[in-house]
């Protein structure tokens, strides 16, 4: 079998090794010489002017390498081509929905809110009872929650969170107030999907406990959040509402940003967007987690961050957040 020589030394050592044995005294050109003298003489100046071109050859080869490694200072030779252009690497990007979750604790995080976080799986106990629902309120109906443990003990079963309120309560009984805290996450409730509801969405809750917390606090950090969201010339209007956990509670609507008020489809024709649902914190809730509700108050809020990003991206169909279509998520690239 040949034998495969690498003319391409690749640094000075494999040079060296590679002159020795074409050129050094017991090199294969020597060996020609010493065969080009048993040769008849008539072929001698044809054979002597060959090996004598051979020789020349590997000199200029050797040179050559010689010239590239001090030229390279001892780098490899490289076996590629440089010039070639690189292959490209597609840059990912951020679904929609994290895009609006970052901005939204970006906004409250200049108020001084920090995020905080509490599990999925949840008991009845931080996702109801201590959040003030009574036993039949129609919300823990197995209709609303996915329930993964029923059991006989009041407050004790386990069910996939229905709403991140849950996370307030689990904060509250970990810290003393004052407390300033988000709570973004991903909650279930159990309902057939179509374009408007989805059985699996996101939302984020904010929590302020302190000493003399008031209504007018809530609703100037509120017209904060919804002009840096929507826009500086953002109106926003509360309307009474009712929640177990909130006293007095209400829903925050903005003034619609897609028609500036005078009505579209969007808005319904009323000019008013409903964002969220907001209140004081109800005094029984307070007291559920260990906090004096004769010392401390506090208010709460909570979004869904798919019904913000739909307003802020004019996104007509919840379901094209989980169906991972390219088409849908390639509009965002770039969109921090
Ligand atoms: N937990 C409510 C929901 O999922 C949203 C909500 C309403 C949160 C009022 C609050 C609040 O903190 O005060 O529909």
């Amino acid at each position: 079998m040949r034998e495969t020589i690498n003319f391409n030394a690749e640094n000075t050592e494999q040079l060296e090794q590679f002159r020795i044995r074409f050129l050094g005294k017991k090199g294969e050109l020597n060996d020609l010489f010493e065969l080009f003298k048993t040769i008849p003489n008539d072929q001698k100046r044809e054979m002597g002017k060959i090996i004598n071109d051979l020789k020349i050859a590997v000199q200029q080869k050797i040179d050559e390498l010689k010239e590239r490694l001090e030229n390279n200072q001892d780098q490899p030779v490289a076996k590629e081509d440089l010039t070639r252009p690189s292959s490209f690497s597609e840059l990912g990007a951020r679904h929609p929905l994290s895009v609006v979750r970052n901005e939204i604790i970006s906004i409250f995080s200049h108020m001084g809110f920090v995020v905080s976080e509490g599990p999925e799986i949840e008991d009845d106990w931080h996702n109801f009872t201590a959040l003030n629902f009574p036993p039949e309120h129609p919300a823990r109906d197995m209709q609303d929650t996915f329930f993964i443990e029923k059991s006989p003990e009041v407050g004790k079963d386990i069910a996939l969170r229905t709403h991140t309120s849950s996370a307030q309560i689990r904060a509250m009984e970990r810290n003393k107030p004052p407390i300033r805290h988000l709570y973004p996450g991903r909650v279930y409730r159990n309902e057939a999907i179509s374009a408007r509801a989805h059985c699996q969405f996101h939302q984020i809750e904010g929590l302020y406990v302190d000493k003399n917390v008031s209504f007018a606090d809530l609703k100037q950090t509120l017209l904060y959040f919804a002009k840096e969201m929507f826009g500086a010339d953002t109106k926003i209007r509360l309307r009474p509402s009712y929640f177990p956990f909130t006293e007095p509670s209400a829903e925050l609507d903005v003034s619609c940003n897609i028609c500036k008020g005078k009505g579209c489809n969007v808005c319904k024709y009323t000019g008013w967007l409903e964002i969220l649902g907001c209140g004081m914190v109800d005094p029984n809730v307070l007291d559920n987690c260990g906090i004096d509700s004769t010392v401390y108050s506090g208010y709460a809020f909570g979004m869904g961050i798919e019904r913000i990003a739909m307003l802020k991206y004019e996104i007509k169909d919840l379901r094209l957040y989980f169906e991972n279509d390219l088409r849908f998520l390639n509009q965002f690239t770039g969109v921090y």
